[in-house]
């Protein structure tokens, strides 16, 4: 694949506009995206992982890694020492990919936005990267994962800095006035991709449940 073809895929994903047209382009790269990833410089794995180790303890669990892909972010957390976690993604081709890795306990095919097939309060920290972007997931998409938290967990996201200014920050200040859950990290704006021109800054958050 050239660099044309990666900049394509990521110009597909961005403008999507449905769960079912992100879930085909993912389908389609899947077996590329980790290598086409490396070569972009891909951060958000790496600065979310610091962030979930800065705040939940070696080995606890079950985690959840929310759009995880092909399975970066799996690998790394096998690697540090949680090794109780959980794949989500609404691509087949992702999951596949992810599966192979073996760093999973379960995988499953579900949207966020949607319900997700979990009970209330199941997981101790959730880690989602890249997937809080243009054309992915929006506000639409952190109220079921606030629900299957637990109390006192962790929910460590990535949010395109666009989404923050938008919906993300107001959302937060009020459920922090609610006593729903705190911010108690924050990267600031950051860019995820600095090997791929014209990308947009993100952040890394990290909140936790009260
Ligand atoms: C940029 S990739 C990030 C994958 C992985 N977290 C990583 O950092 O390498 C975005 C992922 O989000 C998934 N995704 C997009 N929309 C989704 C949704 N509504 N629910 C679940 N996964 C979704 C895609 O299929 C894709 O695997």
């Amino acid at each position: 694949m050239t660099s044309e073809d990666k900049t394509a895929r990521l110009g597909a994903v961005y403008q999507a506009e449905s769960v079912d047209d992100v879930a085909r382009v993912y389908d389609l790269w899947a077996e590329q995206y980790d290598g086409d990833m490396s070569l972009a410089g891909y951060r958000h794995p790496a600065i979310s992982l610091a962030m979930l180790a800065r705040h939940v303890p070696k080995g606890a669990g079950p985690l959840l890694d929310a759009g995880a892909g092909t399975g970066l972010i799996g690998e790394w957390l096998a690697i540090t020492g949680y090794c109780d976690v959980d794949a989500l993604d609404v691509s087949t081709g992702m999951l596949a990919v992810a599966e192979r890795k073996g760093v999973y306990k379960r995988l499953h095919k579900a949207a966020l936005g949607s319900t997700l097939p979990f009970s209330d309060h199941h997981f101790a920290a959730i880690i989602s990267a890249g997937v809080f972007t243009s054309g992915h997931v929006g506000i639409e998409g952190l109220d079921d994962l606030l629900r299957i938290c637990a109390s006192g967990g962790i929910l460590v996201l990535t949010v395109k800095d666009k989404l923050w200014q938008t919906s993300f920050s107001q959302r937060i200040s009020d459920l922090q006035a609610a006593d729903i859950c705190s911010l108690v990290d924050d990267t600031g704006p950051y860019v995820s991709m600095p090997g791929e021109k014209g990308t947009t800054p993100s952040r890394c958050i990290a909140l936790k449940l009260s």
